[in-house]
């Protein structure tokens, strides 16, 4: 049977959502479907914003971050009454399967949308890097790159001036961002939703990196909705040598064009997802494990547990 199907993006855009729209177009045109375009998120999609896609709507945009579709948050998107008006205009265009592409949130509506007669395919787009079922996530890369760029400029200026910088990094309720910062730029200390946080433990650390360790410089890589970084820097002001600065980085890590790897990484995501959508699998999503790009039930990566990172966080410790 030939398919109809749609396109959406939702939650938190992320660098590389436009590479997965380009390849999921090519893909699914290749094999003869129909491919429609829906603006904003599951917002739009309620409100019939769909558009027909041929291979010259998706022309140039593997280089530019963000979404060409745009994206939303719609939290009514829990009702099932505002489902159902979803799912009306997908009938309306006679749209039997859907690609979304976001978070943990856009999967829990995928999720829904499937149980409701609409074969849903769910890939991953979040700088967050917080989903289940995928060792990472299409932005995470480019973010990480971001973040490395202003934390090395920041090296520069902290160590100049005996500083300790502290640099507070997106990832939600999830430290990867924060971990494979402080992993890649040297930080002295990391303070994640996995590593918890103690302010005497960090004072601490900071007092023996100065005297002990003759440290002139410090980074701290601190996961957002923790603690407040200019609180932070002000007690290491009082309490260590370092004058201490803080630095929120915001949205500025959600942007810019997407590295080598996220462009790979969201093509072959946005091919796959096409060959599920052929072979029936509705109400998966795609990931890549192992290097392995493999399809996973979505309400399996909902409610697995995250595989522990502390492995990793062990190695930062010793290398401190
Ligand atoms: O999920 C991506 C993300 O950037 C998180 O890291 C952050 O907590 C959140 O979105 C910010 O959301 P908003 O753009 O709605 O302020």
């Amino acid at each position: 049977m030939a398919h109809k199907i749609g396109i959406l993006t939702s939650g938190g855009d992320a660098p590389g959502m436009n590479a997965a729209i380009r390849a999921v177009t090519r893909a699914a045109l290749k094999r003869g479907m129909e491919v429609y375009g829906i603006m904003d998120g599951y917002k739009g999609l309620v409100k019939g914003k769909i558009v027909e896609f041929d291979r010259g709507s998706v022309s140039d945009i593997m280089i530019r971050g963000g979404t060409i579709l745009g994206s939303a948050r719609l939290p009514e998107f829990k009702d099932e009454e505002v489902r159902k008006e979803a799912v009306e205009q997908l009938k309306k265009y006679e749209i039997d399967s859907l690609v979304v592409i976001g978070g943990d949130g856009t999967y829990r509506g995928a999720l829904s949308l499937t149980e409701m007669g609409i074969n849903c395919i769910g890939i991953p787009g979040t700088i967050d890097n917080d989903i289940v079922g995928t060792d990472f996530t299409i932005g995470f890369d480019t973010a990480l790159n971001t973040i490395l760029d202003a934390v090395d400029k920041l090296r520069d200026t902290s160590s100049s001036h005996h500083r300790c910088s502290v640099v507070e990094v997106m990832g939600n309720h999830c430290g990867d961002l924060a971990l494979y910062t402080a992993i890649s730029c040297g930080a002295e200390v990391v303070i994640s939703p996995e590593t918890g946080f103690d302010e005497d433990k960090v004072i601490k650390r900071l007092q023996e990196l100065e005297r002990i360790k003759k440290k002139r410089h410090a980074i701290v890589i601190l996961s957002e909705k923790i603690t407040n970084a200019h609180k932070l820097a002000e007690k290491i002001t009082e309490n260590t040598g370092f004058a201490g600065r803080a630095t929120v980085l915001g949205h500025i890590q959600r942007g810019g064009s997407p590295t080598a790897n996220d462009r790979i990484l969201a093509t072959r995501m946005g091919d796959y997802a096409v060959k599920l959508i052929e072979e029936g699998k509705g109400g998966h999503c795609v990931g890549i494990i192992d290097n392995e790009i493999v399809g996973v039930p979505i309400d399996k990566a909902l409610h697995e547990e995250r595989q522990s990172r502390k492995r990793m966080y062990d190695m930062f410790d010793r290398l401190v």
